[in-house]
């Protein structure tokens, strides 16, 4: 697969993966929504010469194609054929550091953004056959190492073997209040409560879900990043690799 890379279909798991050192390393990221995955993510991968991808723009870009297409949200089969018809890629931008989803030849980093792709995508990400068809793709992606993948269930069920588990969490009131400078920033106008309960509602979903839920690993690097600029938590990560990379050195010394 190339990092154009398109992807039809070849599904093929329990191949095993090459031996990954720190030029390939696959880094998997969780976390509840607007801990800052994607900045952090992208902040590492930059500073390591690694690809970045957010998973979570694969299931809004699905729940996106579904609406425009007239696919019933309810009906997990019709999306699972969905998911396996149409045509994916995943094309660098930003630099060449960030992975973008492209559906069937179209870009929707604006259109997955829309309120109505927002509040339907956890609709699209309970339906096993997705999960399962993307959870293969994102496999495709990740498995030539060299990569920060972030998620809910990346360092659980897509890449539990990751060289490194990251979870990043913070406080509901500080990730709703980032939230809210962020869309007053943009000069969107916004209800501070209203973000709050959208907020704990996309909680619940990811936690309470029964297939993948969010969840720490066992043997997650856990940051609170709830008093931390997403800098530091960045650095933090960063460090963490580094020490490893250091000490993988002197053990072949
Ligand atoms: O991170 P996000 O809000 O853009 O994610 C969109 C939806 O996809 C949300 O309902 C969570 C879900 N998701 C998931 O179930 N598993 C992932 N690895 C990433 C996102």
């Amino acid at each position: 697969m190339s990092l154009d890379v398109e992807t039809n279909g070849a599904m093929h798991e329990g191949k095993k993966s090459k031996p990954r050192g720190p030029k390939n390393w696959i880094i998997a990221m969780d976390g509840p929504a607007g801990v800052g995955k994607s900045t952090v993510g992208q902040l590492v991968a930059k500073k390591l010469g690694y690809h970045f991808i957010n998973t979570g723009e694969m299931y809004r870009a699905l729940t996106w194609k579904a609406i425009q297409e007239g696919v019933e949200l309810t009906d997990g089969d019709a999306l699972t054929r969905l998911a396996e018809r149409v045509k994916w890629e995943f094309r660098p931008t930003e630099g060449g550091t960030t992975l973008k989803t492209y559906i069937d030849g179209e870009g929707v980093t604006i259109q997955i953004r829309d309120e109505k792709v927002s509040r339907n995508s956890s609709l699209v990400a309970g339906v096993p056959g997705v999960r399962k068809y993307l959870r293969q793709l994102q496999r495709d992606l990740g498995e030539a190492g060299a990569i920060v993948m972030e998620g809910r269930d990346i360092t659980t069920n897509v890449f539990p073997d990751a060289d490194f588990k990251i979870y990043l969490d913070a406080d509901i009131t500080e990730r709703a209040e980032r939230r809210y400078r962020q869309l007053r920033q943009s000069g969107k106008d916004a209800a501070q409560h209203e973000i709050l309960e959208a907020m704990a509602a996309r909680d619940r979903q990811d936690l309470e879900r029964k297939i993948n839920p969010l969840r720490q690993a066992e043997d997650a690097f856990v940051i609170d990043s709830t008093h931390l600029s997403l800098h530091e938590v960045a650095d933090k990560i960063l460090e963490h690799v580094r020490e490893r990379k250091r000490r993988r050195q002197r053990s072949r010394k």
